[in-house]
Parts: structure tokens; sequence; C-alpha cells
């Protein structure tokens, strides 16, 4: 059997209810562009709301993380993973959670307890040193020399505020050496396995520091880690999780898996199985140049531009081959790998089609470009992105390998430009868009963002603006979907944004490190071409945008929200005209 089978397995013989992944793409939490955690899914029933599967809960969530995307290369680094993990909500507490872990550890997966090491949490001004967990440990039998005590690692919490608490980390000792006695969290050569979080504090964004309603468990214990740590592996790629995946493609390149050719199939593997859940996954993402559909372009596009590198057959269905033995290796536990199998070739070949007919033409250009040159101007970078769909952080990888760098700041600069003369001829006029400022101009640069959230509550959340368009006496708002709306989600989004006018929800301002708002998930076209510093515009909790204003302060000042018309207007993009009454 293996990790993923015994885990839950076992948690069930504890008396949990296994609850199904949740979907890639957050339902309910605006605040990131994908789950990265186990536990985010569950943050509402964390903060006390009841779980419909009861107080005990365990699964395998699939994560996608894109902060590393490009140290993806090395023996470790991955875009997608899979991270196991058992819930207490309101129920068992330190005890049974360490004692369960210990017994998984030792008595399932045999891990000698030698091998064994944990940290607690040492204790600062406001949360005592956790000292039920130390006991807990030792009489399991791991030996105070094997308990380190730290603050800085023992606290954990998603991101900047959330649910939290102290932790304690179990590590094991993965190198053949002598196992040392004392036990030091900083010796690479013991590593983090799984990770239990004791939480019962929840800290709002001000810093206040609150208890939750209850105390729960939160663990978390990632897959491909922990597989190629059983496995005696150091390369994760080497590991039974990625090994048929590398064969196939030294077979299909006719390169051995040695040398440089690593990175790239490595970059390959982790690459294809990444779009491979992106695509299939319900939340319905396709390659496109903003949010989630940017980062699976970017996935995809760089997969293919490593597959030329090892001179793969670009006219032969490799793609297919490699994301057929993903959907065959993972279907049995996720069923829309199954069903959504047409769609991921699809999505995979078409994007394979689309960006082969011009990475060559963009890599000799780029070539003629940097021949006597270590810089890549902003001219060729934001050609290589407009005429041969480069990313422009593809066009840095390639700049990179020859030891070159980009003028990133210059071609974000040319992409604005480009973004705000588009959006002048769509307008067909000087002054259109987001450019009026008067009392009418900015209820309806309000009453936009509104419906851009209403249209990913009703319609999905891989609506997208496209386009805006504004006059004192009505709003135009394109947005990608790939159907005409019916009668029911008109109406349905009327009466969401008019409910949110009605609540009388403040609208609030705040100027943000780029990557912040990266992080917070606001909304926007392009989030890696924007300054460092951004303005983003809040609306009670329903919507948050980069934008540059102006709006009301008040969604009450706004009257009422009334859709006159829905029609097309371009492949793949409705118009909404609508109108404050
Ligand atoms: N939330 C913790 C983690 O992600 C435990 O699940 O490590």
């Amino acid at each position: 059997m293996n990790l993923k089978d015994l885990y839950i397995q076992f948690f069930i013989e504890k008396g949990h209810k296994q609850i199904p992944s949740a979907p890639v793409v957050p339902e309910n939490d605006p605040s990131v562009l994908f789950n990265t955690a186990g536990m985010q899914p569950l943050i509402p029933y964390l903060m006390g709301q009841p779980h419909p599967y009861g107080t005990r809960l365990c699964d395998y969530q699939k994560c996608v993380r894109t902060n590393d995307l490009d140290a993806v290369g090395d023996v470790t680094h991955h875009t997608f993973f899979e991270m196991l993990g058992n819930w207490s909500l309101g129920d068992y507490f330190k005890q049974d959670s360490i004692a369960w872990s210990f017994e998984f550890l030792t008595t399932r997966l045999h891990i000698p307890l030698d091998r064994l090491a944990v940290t607690v949490f040492a204790g600062n001004d406001t949360i005592p040193f956790d000292q039920e967990s130390y006991e807990k440990w030792l009489s399991l039998g791991i030996p105070s020399s094997r308990i380190a005590k730290t603050v800085e690692d023992n606290f954990w919490i998603a991101g900047e505020s959330g649910p939290c608490g102290p932790d304690t980390e179990i590590f094991y000792f993965r190198s053949e050496e002598e196992i040392p006695t004392t036990f030091d969290p900083e010796d690479d050569r013991w590593v983090e396995i799984w990770n239990n979080v004791f939480m019962q504090y929840y800290k709002d964004t001000d810093g206040t520091v609150s208890e939750l309603p209850h105390k729960n468990v939160d663990t978390g214990m990632g897959v491909e880690r922990t597989t190629a740590i059983l496995e005696g592996v150091n390369d994760n790629y080497l590991s039974s999780i990625f090994k048929d995946m590398i064969d196939l493609i030294v077979r299909i390149s006719g390169t051995p898996y040695e040398g440089e050719a690593k990175k790239s199939m490595r970059i390959i593997a982790d690459h294809m199985r990444t779009a491979v859940f992106i695509s299939a996954d319900p939340a319905g993402i396709r390659p496109s140049n903003t949010d989630q559909g940017y980062i699976l372009r970017r996935l995809i596009r760089r997969a293919i531009r490593h597959a030329k590198k090892l001179n793969m057959d670009m006219s032969t269905p490799w793609e297919e081959e490699i994301a057929t033995l993903i959907l065959q290796k993972y279907k049995s536990y996720y069923k829309e790998l199954e069903e959504n199998a047409a769609i991921v070739l699809e999505v995979l070949k078409k994007e394979k089609e689309q960006f082969n007919r011009t990475l060559e033409k963009g890599l000799k250009e780029f070539e003629k470009a940097t021949k006597d040159t270590t810089i890549v101007d902003a001219t060729t970078a934001f050609h290589l992105y407009d005429t041969y769909g480069f990313p422009i952080e593809l066009t840095v990888e390639l700049a990179s390998e020859r030891g070159i760098t980009v003028d990133e700041e210059g071609f974000a600069q040319k992409f604005k430009e480009h973004q705000e003369l588009s959006r002048t001829a769509s307008a067909g006029k000087f002054k259109g868009g987001l450019a009026g400022d008067g009392e009418m101009e900015t209820k309806y640069h309000t009453a936009t963002h509104l419906l851009n959230a209403a249209l990913k509550v009703v319609v999905g959340p891989d609506v997208h603006q496209r386009g805006s368009n504004i006059t004192a006496e009505r709003m135009r708002f394109d947005f990608s979907c790939d159907h005409k709306l019916s009668d029911e989600e008109k109406k349905r989004t009327e009466d969401l944004v008019n409910q949110w006018i009605q609540e009388g929800l403040d609208v609030t301002v705040k100027e943000m490190k780029k990557e912040d708002a990266i992080a917070s998930g606001a909304e926007c076209m392009f989030i890696e071409k924007y300054p460092d510093v951004v303005t983003v515009y809040e609306i009670g909790t329903v919507s948050r945008e980069l934008c540059g204003g102006p709006h009301v302060h008040n969604t009450k000042e706004l009257g009422t929200f009334r859709i006159k018309k829905e029609e097309a207007s371009s492949a793949g993009v409705r118009r909404i005209k609508a109108v404050l009454e």
C-alpha cells in the first residue's frame, strides 16, 4: 500500500471521516490564486462553523504553489504536491494528535524511533512554552536530546492573518551517516516530514491575537517529500511518484537522465503534472493571460521550451503520452481526472500547437537580439511577448541561461502603455475606459468592481474583466465567459450587486507592496507587470482589486443597479451594459 492509502486508512481507524480534496482554486477564499495547504479549504470550520462530516476529518489535498515555479528543476522543488492532513475541530487535542502521529510513523511506516526527532514551541511574550507536547513526546520514548525547543519555526499561520497556533514538527534523519545523539533542527540531514499545528488562536489583520471558539488540530504531511524519504532517494524525481514520468521522457527524447538534461526532464515532469491537475480541475481554468490561466500558460510553455531543448519532436503527441500517464496514475484518487481527461489533452495540444508556431522564430529573434549585449532591452522583451507569446518569465529564464539580464521594469512600462492603448482603441475615443471622474462616473466605477465580483460568484471564478467603459449615463463591462448568461444568471448577478449596495459596504483603499497584493489575491490583469507599490481597493470583504480609483466611500451611495443588456463582445468575451437608477 502507498503512503496516501496507509494514511487515510489509519485515520479512519481513529474515527476520522475522509473528506474529498477541494478544487485547486479556492471556492470561497478570494485571497489566494490556488490552495497551497490542506487546511486552506477548512478555514471556515477551523473558525467555528460546524463541518457536515463531523469533528474528525482527514484527506489528501491537491496543492499548487507557484512562488517557487522558477526553482523547479532541482531535486526537491515542485509546483504541485499533495498534502496529507488530519483535523480535529474542537475534538481531540495535543495528547491524541501526538500519540497517533507517533503510532502511524512507527507502526505503519515502520520508521525506527532512532531516526525521529521533534521540535516544540519554546514560548514567547504572549504564548507559553508548549510543556504538554514536550512531555507527551517524552512519554512516547523520544529522548529529551531529540526534542528541540524553538520559537521561530514553531508557530504556524498561513500568511499574515487567520487561524494559527503553536506547532510541533516531526523530523526524519535522512542520511546514511551516524545519527547524532542531539537533534539540531538546522542540520539538514534532519528533514521535516509532518507538522502538527495546535490551532487555538486567530490573528487579525491588525495583529490582535484572540482565542478561537474551540481548540483544533491541523496537521500536514507532504506526499512527495515523505515518499522520497521512505524510499531512500535524494532526488524526488527518482521516487515512485516521478520515476515512470522520467522514464517516459527519457524514452520519448532518446536522452538519458544525466547531466544538463536532468533539469529539463524534471521541469517537464513537474509542470506537466501541475498543468494536468489545473486543467482537469472543476474550476475550469484554461490557458490565458491573467491569474490562474496565466500560471497554466506559463507552466505549459515552459515545459514545451524544455521539451524543445531535449530535441523532442513537436509534431508527435508527446504531451499526450505524458499527460495520459499522469491521468492513469492519479485517476483513482481524483475522479475529475477521469471525467475531464479529454479536456486536459485538448488544452495541452492546443497550447502546444499555438506556442510551437512562434517558439522557433521567437528563439531565433532572441538569439539575434542578444548576440552582442548583456541586457535584453524592453523593446525586445515586449516584442517576444506580443508577437511570439513568450511569457516575460521565459525571456528572463533564457537570458539567465546565458548570464545576461532583462530590462523587466522597461517591459512592465511598455506593457502598461500597450494596455492603455488598446483600451483607448476599443473605447473608440480618448477619454474612455476608466478615465472619467465625475460623481456618476465614480459611482459606476465602484459598481464595476461589484459586478466583477458578483459574476465570479454567480458564473464562476474564471470570469475575468476584459475591458470597461464608463460614461455619466451607463457602464459597459466586458468579461471572459464561454456562454450567454441565462436570465437566471443575470437576475442573480443583479440581485447580488444590489444586496451588496444595500449592505452599505465600506470602500477602502490601501497601498500595498506588489508581493503582498499578489498574496492577498487581489483581482487584476498581469500582476507581474505592475509597479512595486500598488493601490488596492476593497469593498467590504466581497471585492479586492488593484485599481487607481476613484471610488465612492460606501456602496449605499450607488442606488439601484440594473442590467440592461448582455451580449457577445468577441470570442469568449461577453459584454454587460448596466445603469444605476
Ligand atoms: N497548516 C499546516 C501546514 O501547512 C499543517 O497542515 O504545514
